[in-house]
């Protein structure tokens, strides 16, 4: 085992705008020898919904449509570590991020060897995810958001992480104070606005936590391998130990 942490930065807003603004600055504190940081931009490129076609049953967990899934998928796996950003969308995450979510967590299921016939199910990915979101308004749906992603993060088997209270709660949030602007976040924030400024430190203090849990989950797992091996669903997060 290396202590190399990879980190993906997954901004999901269609535009270059106040999303990658926070997750920006979030990943300045993430810097060192030891961190491998990409970024990916959900909605620039083409993501199809899920057509409930149902053959990644047959696929092996391989999604049939193809677009920029696969590539989105692979940067996934291959994450100790996933930061989101994204913007609230009715109050609710954005549709892009959704058709991700939802042909993830549906393909992968048949992903990893299981039982032959293979049957649905998901290893404990055991990966660290934190969260940072923001909207136009004050109460425009950021905690609703920020909690739909912590249940994407349950239901993968994985560790999602708050920032430190009380500047974070469930994860980072902002509001843009009602402008719809791009580059609203980044103009209130160079005025000092206190809101951004709280919004920029939480987004900061959810990649520092998510980067520690990371390095502890890789502690813990390099102790207790010779346990958990008895046990498959840690088989992806062992492999993954012993070829990082
Ligand atoms: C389709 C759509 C729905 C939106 N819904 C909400 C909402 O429910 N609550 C809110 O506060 N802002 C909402 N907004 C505003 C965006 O969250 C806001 O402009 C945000 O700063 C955009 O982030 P971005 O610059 O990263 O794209 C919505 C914007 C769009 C385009």
């Amino acid at each position: 085992m290396t202590d190399r942490i990879h980190v993906l930065g997954l901004c999901a807003s269609p535009r270059q705008g106040n999303s990658d603004f926070l997750l920006d600055r979030a990943l300045e504190v993430a810097s060192g020898p030891s961190l491998q940081i990409k970024r990916f931009f959900l909605g620039r490129k083409p993501l199809a919904p899920c057509d409930a076609c149902g053959a990644h049953k047959a696929l092996k967990g391989e999604c049939r449509i193809k677009d920029v899934f696969q590539e989105m998928r692979d940067l996934w796996l291959e994450a100790d570590v996933i930061i989101y950003a994204f913007p609230v969308y009715h109050m609710g995450i954005p549709g892009q991020l959704k058709s991700f979510l939802d042909r993830l967590g549906n393909s992968l299921g048949y992903y990893f060897p299981s039982d032959d016939p293979p049957t649905y199910g998901i290893p404990r990915l055991m990966k660290t995810m934190g969260f940072i979101t923001q909207g136009a308004h004050l109460y425009g749906g950021q905690d609703l958001a920020l909690s739909y992603m912590l249940n994407h993060a349950l239901l993968m088997r994985c560790i999602p992480v708050p920032g430190d209270l009380p500047d974070s709660y469930i994860g980072a949030g902002g509001w843009t104070g009602g402008y719809p602007g791009q580059k609203s976040l980044q103009e209130l924030y160079g005025q000092g606005d206190r809101d951004t400024l709280i919004a920029v430190k939480s987004a900061q203090q959810v990649v520092r936590r998510a980067l520690e849990t990371a390095l502890i989950i890789k502690a813990g797992l390099e102790v207790q391998k010779q346990i958990l091996a008895g046990d498959r669903s840690y088989g992806f997060a062992l492999e993954k130990l012993s070829g990082d």
